[in-house]
């Protein structure tokens, strides 16, 4: 049974929600689930922004036959050729073949690639517009956010911002699809920053040009390929999206990460977390091998400062400590703190070569010295680890 809601007189969402994927992009644990979201919008043309995925197709068609009514689908614009809000054009083309495909040159390609065919199709550019009778979509180009062939759309008579991925989250939609109904900031806000950061992260610059050409306009509606709709303090979440996109951290404070197989590097690196604490300083704390990558990496971006530990494995780093710090150059970690701890029972190397890798990602500050433990943790090396504490709580507290 279809299941459309109104977002204003002439708008309709659509989309569906998935709480069955594992997943995401077969990478990223999505324990709250994801939407898809599609917008139907019926002006003297009636004018489709992107389709869904496979998992809620069924939704998706009986949502927009009941959207549609009698009327034809004049137009599909394609923002993103991603088959998450691909996989089921396909089957709108045959089921519509009235429909004429407004996309981009680079998205035109994608979509013969991934179905032999294109449809009737209209290439636009930066800046181009299509009049739909009241609106005028306009249409801005979006490259690396976070594919190639990305583009945006903005509707000037009511300031809608049609924007891809950006402002998406992973999050299963609670019934409303609007950020002002649900608390954002407590139920999606990590799981926003997770899927900025593992989505789109890497590609800073080219979301900061999109911020920029955004800048001039009135947006008053975000719509996003996925999570709630914005029509209420978008101000807020796009500080959020200015701070990421530049690399910033988001709050002062440390992030603890710790590789250990018998328990030993975890005592060093909790006896650390534990100073720093008591010095009123924020800490978070994660076993490497336990909390997945994607969230690692996200935490790391959220704050100033981090501490990796991790034992020695066969003349290495733990492997997943190894995962993270090529997780983190991956992502393009950059500006930030960090120290380093070891451990090794007859030749301790792990601390060295996590330094190597981290001096080696752009604007990185080592605190203090890189802290061995040979073993276990005794009274000297707690000693050192609570000096190195004390230097990591000053820094945090003094910059
Ligand atoms: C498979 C394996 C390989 C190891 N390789 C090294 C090594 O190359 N150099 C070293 O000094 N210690 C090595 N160790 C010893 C660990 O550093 C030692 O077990 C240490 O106490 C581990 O800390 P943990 O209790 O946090 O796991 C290795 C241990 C294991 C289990």
């Amino acid at each position: 049974m279809h299941n459309c809601i109104s977002i204003t007189d002439t708008l309709t969402y659509l989309g569906g929600n998935d709480r069955r994927i594992a997943l995401f992009e077969s990478a990223y644990p999505v324990p709250r689930g994801v939407s898809y979201n599609s917008y139907l919008l019926k002006d003297e043309k009636t004018v489709l922004f992107d389709t869904v995925d496979e998992a809620v197709a069924e939704q998706f068609f009986e949502n927009l036959s009941c959207a549609l009514g009698e009327r034809p689908l004049d137009y599909i614009v394609v923002h993103h050729m991603e088959p998450d809000h691909s996989a089921t054009q396909r089957r709108l083309l045959q089921a519509h073949p009235e429909v004429t495909v407004v996309t981009t040159q680079k998205a035109a390609a994608m979509m013969k690639n991934y179905f032999g065919f294109a449809g009737k199709t209209v290439l636009v550019k930066e800046g181009d517009t299509l009049c739909v009778g009241a609106h005028t979509l306009r249409f801005v180009l979006a490259p690396m956010v976070h594919w190639p062939e990305v583009m945006m759309t903005y509707v000037a008579e009511e300031g809608i911002l049609f924007s891809a991925d950006a402002f998406g989250t992973f999050g299963a939609l609670p019934g409303s699809i609007f950020a002002d109904e649900v608390d954002f900031e407590r139920d999606f806000l990590a799981d926003a920053r997770r899927y900025y950061f593992n989505i789109v992260g890497k590609y800073g610059v080219q979301v900061q040009n999109v911020l920029k050409k955004a800048a001039g306009l009135e947006i008053r509606l975000v719509c996003p390929l996925h999570g709630p709709v914005w029509r209420r303090d978008f101000a807020w979440y796009l500080e959020k999206y200015c701070t990421w996109s530049g690399y910033l951290p988001e709050e002062r404070g440390v992030a603890v990460f710790y590789a250990s197989v018998y328990g030993h590097t975890q005592n060093a690196a909790e006896i650390v977390a534990s100073a720093v604490a008591a010095k009123g300083v924020k800490v978070r704390v994660y076993d490497v091998s336990v909390t997945s990558v994607g969230e690692l990496v996200s935490e790391a971006f959220r704050f100033s400062h981090a501490v990796f530990a991790s034992t020695t494995y066969n003349n290495g780093i733990f492997i997943s400590m190894e995962q993270l710090l090529a997780d983190l150059a991956a992502h393009a970690w950059q500006n930030r703190a960090y120290a380093v701890i070891e451990n090794g029972s007859w030749a301790p190397q792990a601390g060295g070569l996590m330094d190597a890798q981290l001096s080696a990602m752009k604007n990185m500050r080592c605190i203090g010295e890189k802290t061995t433990v040979l073993s276990a943790v005794n009274e000297e090396s707690a000693a050192a680890l609570r000096e190195l504490a004390a230097l990591v709580a000053a820094d945090v507290l003094d910059n």
